[in-house]
């Protein structure tokens, strides 16, 4: 079976990359050979190619970047995804578009269900949840939304974390964190196993199933997740020391962009649906350090 993956370089396709299943074909696309922003150039590929699935890796990612630079957000977040799965559909293909828990506004005091209004607080989570709603215009597409997505390479928060905790903890210095912020990290290695297993059951598409949702097991907050990738990886003997995380408030943090406090996505129907249970975030992590070893 043959996949077109955009976005190649980033943290998500790189997983993907490194666990091609067996009897598929990916075609890897970076942001020189595929950008979203060539329309043209995009269509001519994709008709070219006539590849059975689009995994869409590739996003305008920087939350507090796009307070600045809402129209390349628009363009690439929004306008990108409605091109996309025009000529997709063209071609008899099917996307799988990856979105986030940023399209909700974390009012919510139990987690998101797939189907819940999207309400997002800041550009990113605006151009994301547009996308979808282009998406949903056209059927024979999967939207996966997840949270907090991190690997051991490229930057996220456990390689900013891990050289916070060596350079302060070298100096006896603490971290200051957030801790009323709360949803679920998600490992690339986790979240590229259920996209592998959609394209490899060349899932049926319905209603039911056009939006799903998916991290690792369990729920944190920064704080809680900054103090564990600290203790993990001094114990697995990447980090010699690690520093006193304290826990402060999303209103002593001043970022450009407004995060949800509470966007914990509900991932049981998907669970049901292909009969997994998503492994605990903390034996997610410890896999994740290893191979930084
Ligand atoms: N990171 C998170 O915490 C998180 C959470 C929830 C959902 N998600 C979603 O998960 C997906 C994958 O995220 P990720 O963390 O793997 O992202 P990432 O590492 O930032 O990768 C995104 C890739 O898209 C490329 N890109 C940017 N503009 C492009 C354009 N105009 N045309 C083609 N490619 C372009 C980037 O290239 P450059 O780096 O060269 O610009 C990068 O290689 C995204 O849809 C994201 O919205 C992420």
């Amino acid at each position: 079976m043959k996949i077109l993956l955009t976005g190649s370089e980033g943290q998500l396709a790189t997983s993907l990359s490194r666990s091609i299943p067996q009897n598929i074909q990916l075609i890897q696309l970076n942001k020189r050979d595929f950008n979203l922003l060539e329309e043209e150039k995009c269509k001519q590929i994709i008709q070219e190619i006539k590849p059975r699935w689009v995994i869409n890796c590739a996003a305008y990612t920087n939350v507090d970047l796009a307070q600045k630079e809402y129209d390349i957000a628009y363009k690439i977040n929004t306008i990108a995804p409605l091109f996309l799965t025009k000529y997709i559909e063209e071609i008899h293909g099917k996307l799988l578009h990856i979105s986030t828990d940023y399209v909700f506004d974390g009012e919510s005091s139990k987690p998101y269900q797939t189907l819940d209004e999207t309400n997002p607080l800041n550009n990113y989570g605006t151009t994301k949840a547009e996308g979808e709603k282009n998406i949903l215009q056209y059927k024979n597409n999967i939207i996966l939304r997840t949270s907090w997505l991190y690997s051991s390479y490229g930057q996220n928060f456990i390689t900013t974390m891990l050289k916070l905790h060596s350079a302060k903890g070298k100096v006896n210095e603490n971290i200051k964190v957030v801790y009323d912020q709360i949803s679920a990290p998600t490992s690339t290695n986790n979240l590229s196993k259920l996209c592998w297993r959609i394209i490899r059951e060349d899932l049926e598409i319905s209603t039911e199933n056009q939006i799903l949702h998916w991290h690792d097991g369990g729920v944190t907050s920064w704080y809680d997740f900054a103090i564990a990738i600290g203790e993990i990886a001094n114990k697995k003997k990447v980090l010699d020391h690690y520093s006193t995380v304290l826990p402060i408030k999303s209103s002593e943090y001043k970022v450009p962009a407004t995060r949800p406090l509470y966007s914990l996505l509900d991932i049981e129907k998907t669970e049901k649906q292909f009969n997994i249970i998503s492994n605990h975030w903390r034996y997610e992590l410890e896999k994740t350090i290893e191979e930084l070893k």
